[in-house]
């Protein structure tokens, strides 16, 4: 098929949601990805985070290859190997005393974690509680319920009327305010990602919790971006030294394939019924995902994960210092980003960038955001900041 063609079929028949670049991949290797004419870009955006053993993956692919002649779907009705295994290899990489649900996006984790402290607040108090606060520049996902718990109001124009008991903070500190004898839970990302790569203070951050342990109130961490070691670590709960209540995984942990994740140790609370998905956590998914787990973990042992974090951040470093776009280098791990001096410069860098042939994703309002595969090679590091720095010099 030709651009011309994908163009004039997608605007036809698929609805206008996002504002796409007019661009079309066909297929990828490492962190390189080929467009429809052939043309090769250098990834530092990992379709937002997913591709998180990039592209072409031999061991990854023969997972699925295999799976696909054996079994793709039962539904959880039955007793599923792969899911069992999964489970277990995310509670011990957690290091936390959990157990796992498995749902299919970062949305679902996070309704799936809103219902747990929802029948939390009302299996364990003598008057329901069942407020959960949520901060300011967050995002939860675009089910009516995450939508409502993130804070940032532009996403809510249109679609009310939301759930109710969703209580949004301005700041960590100002949770503290929000909290009454009806709040359940708080829920936070530790690295905020749409909101502009911002990490929350660590003292903050484990003061709360040891405020919320204290309350009886739950600490839900949506690690859907910053986890499956985006920040370094497995968890961003690891580099905060905290260990939370509840924790929703998505996106790096499947490797391209769908799957979500609700980590919690109150392990007794959802019972047969209370929730549920058809396709959560069937063999196709979760074999992968044991697989792209086993990588990552291999990658981070061997401390090649940690050389491509140093590298990658010198280069940006040498961005800042070189550029005069930029103000200052945020985030953490590879979970990173360069604020922009104000959002028309960060909207031409983002495409002067496709255009130089290397990808590179918005945040917040001025934010660059890299988040380039966990497999990255220095190469392909090398040759795109080289692509980047044409843009920005
Ligand atoms: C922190 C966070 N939570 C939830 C979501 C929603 O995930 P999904 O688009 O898979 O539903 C995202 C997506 O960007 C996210 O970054």
């Amino acid at each position: 098929m030709t651009l011309e063609e994908v163009k004039e079929i997608d605007s036809t028949y698929v609805m206008p949601t996002y504002g796409r670049m007019q661009i079309a991949f066909e297929r990828g290797e490492g962190a390189r990805l080929y467009d429809l004419q052939g043309r090769d870009y250098i990834d530092f955006g990992s379709g937002i985070g997913v591709n998180s053993v990039g592209y072409g993956n031999q061991r990854l692919s023969k997972v699925l290859a295999d799976q696909t002649h054996k079994l793709l779907h039962t539904s959880n009705l039955y007793l599923i190997p792969q899911q069992a295994l999964l489970a277990k290899k995310l509670v011990e990489l957690s290091g936390y005393d959990m157990n796992v649900f498995f749902a299919n996006s970062g949305a679902e984790a996070n309704e799936g974690m809103i219902k747990l402290a929802r029948k939390y607040g009302e299996v364990n108090f003598s008057k329901k509680r069942y407020k959960i606060i949520t901060l300011a520049s967050s995002f939860h996902g675009r089910t009516l319920a995450t939508l409502k718990a993130t804070g940032q109001e532009s996403y809510h124009r249109f679609f009310s009327p939301f759930p109710d008991g969703f209580v949004i903070a301005q700041s960590l500190q100002d949770v503290y305010a929000k909290i009454d004898d009806e709040t359940c839970a708080v829920m936070i990302e530790l690295i905020q990602g749409e909101g502009g790569i911002y990490a929350l203070p660590k003292e903050e951050v484990q003061k709360l919790e040891k405020h919320l342990r204290n309350k009886e109130i739950l600490l839900m961490i949506d690690e859907v971006q910053s986890g499956a070691y985006r920040s370094g670590e497995f968890l961003a709960s690891h580099l905060y030294g905290i260990s939370p209540d509840v924790i929703a995984l998505a996106k790096g942990i499947g490797g391209g394939v769908p799957i979500g994740a609700v980590m919690s140790k109150h392990k007794d609370l959802f019972q047969a019924g209370d929730h549920g998905s058809t396709f959560g956590g069937n063999f196709l998914s979760t074999s992968a995902s044991q697989c792209v787990l086993e990588i990552l973990e291999e990658e981070k042992a061997s401390g090649a994960l940690q050389e491509r974090i140093e590298l990658f951040d010198h280069k940006l470093e040498e961005c800042l210092r070189d550029s005069q776009k930029f103000i200052k280098k945020v985030g953490v791990g590879l979970m990173v980003g360069l604020e922009a001096r104000d959002a028309q410069i960060q909207r031409e860098v983002i495409n002067q960038a496709l255009e130089s042939g290397v990808i590179v994703l918005r945040a917040g309002k001025n934010i660059v955001r890299f988040l380039p595969p966990l497999t990255i090679s220095r190469e392909e590091i090398l040759e795109g900041f080289e692509r980047f720095r044409k843009v920005i010099v």
